[in-house]
């Protein structure tokens, strides 16, 4: 339960398609995959020329690094968030400017604005954020963009967007066609079970998506990952009602854990975040001990991706044999630091 993957294996019509393109793998793939593009696009109501088609999101963060960093700019971004945007950074020779969560592990959207200063070249919001699982409504993205120099770049990672209560709004709908300096990241990984086989999108002004094109790894999109992605899209209500089947399960999780007297950030992917501080390493430790992987960030909190029912049932049980044994050691261990 430790990466966000979904525990499902893909549809059968996935796999189908799949089998059928490996049957012409001694070719090269289309490296522009247009007809993926063409059916995003056509799904999505926008046009095929705002769409870039990548190897996963990280593969597409990769380009927009790639294209607008270099050394000594700035690259803004919240901290905690996805553990890439700190790597491309450096890779690049880039500046980190982080701003703390608030108290609630949202992003603080004063702190980010002042945060830009005209050598930020990029400013990237997770949302839902990896790994407090919080989001930020397109209004407030708005409100943010319209404090932003528009020859910064604003990266909107929407990797989880499918497990978002959509009455957040759609950034690719209602900001992109506003703001030509903003990009909209997303993933056939996440909700669509395809994160072995690497493929994702971007949805931004034709200008930027031209230009984060010429930096594609040739034929970094392979033709597996091309006619998964298409057969995902043709199969989407199947696909809906799996994640549909994930969302149910994340509110049995977390009215589980509210009845344990856990207090959690308000989780909108597919996954819950427990701010442990520190006792994160021990609760983690021993989790793991039982056999449940989930993903630490030390002295800050765990992260438990939402699995198969019985995944998420074992967690819990287990969560609540681990508190107390970490509780009896922690009275212990305090009892021992102060004898008497
Ligand atoms: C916020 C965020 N963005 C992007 C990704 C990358 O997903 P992929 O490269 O599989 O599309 C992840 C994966 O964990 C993520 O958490």
């Amino acid at each position: 339960m430790a990466s966000n993957e979904n525990p499902d294996p893909p549809l059968d019509a996935i796999v189908a398609a799949v089998s059928e393109a490996a049957a012409g793998a001694n070719r090269y793939a289309d490296h522009r995959a247009t007809a993926l593009r063409e059916r995003i696009a056509a799904w999505l109501g926008v046009d095929a020329a705002s769409v870039a088609v990548g190897a996963g999101s990280v593969g597409l963060l990769q380009q927009l690094f790639l294209t607008f960093v270099d050394a000594g700019d700035e690259v803004v971004y919240p901290w905690r968030s996805f553990e890439v945007y700190p790597v491309y950074t450096r890779l690049m020779g880039g500046v980190e400017v982080t701003t703390p969560l608030t108290p609630d592990h949202q992003f603080d959207l004063d702190a980010l604005a002042a945060a830009v200063s005209p050598s930020t070249r990029m400013v990237i919001l997770a949302t839902p954020n990896n790994p407090t699982g919080t989001a930020l409504r397109t209004s407030e993205m708005r409100t943010l963009l319209e404090r932003i120099d528009p020859r910064t770049v604003v990266v909107i990672d929407e990797a989880y967007r499918e497990f978002l209560d959509p009455s957040f709004g759609d950034p690719g709908l209602e900001l992109v066609p506003d703001f030509a300096n903003v990009v909209v990241t997303r993933t056939f990984s996440k909700a669509h079970g395809l994160a072995g086989l690497r493929v994702g999108y971007a949805i931004g002004h034709p200008d930027v998506i031209a230009s984060i094109d010429k930096t594609l790894f040739p034929f970094a999109v392979n033709g597996l990952a091309q006619a998964a992605a298409i057969a995902a899209i043709d199969s989407i209500d199947l696909i809906q009602q799996r994640v549909d089947r994930i969302l149910g399960e994340r509110a049995r999780v977390i009215a589980s854990l509210a009845a344990d007297g856990w207090r959690i950030p308000d989780a909108q992917a597919n996954f819950v975040y427990l701010p442990l501080g520190e006792r994160t390493d021990s609760i983690y430790f021993e989790l793991e001990k039982r056999g449940v992987v989930t993903r630490p960030f030390s002295n800050e909190g765990i992260r438990i991706t939402i699995g198969s029912d019985d995944q998420n049932t074992r967690f819990l049980t287990t969560l609540a044999q681990v508190a107390q044994v970490v509780q009896v050691v922690q009275v212990v261990e305090a009892e021992v630091a102060s004898p008497g």
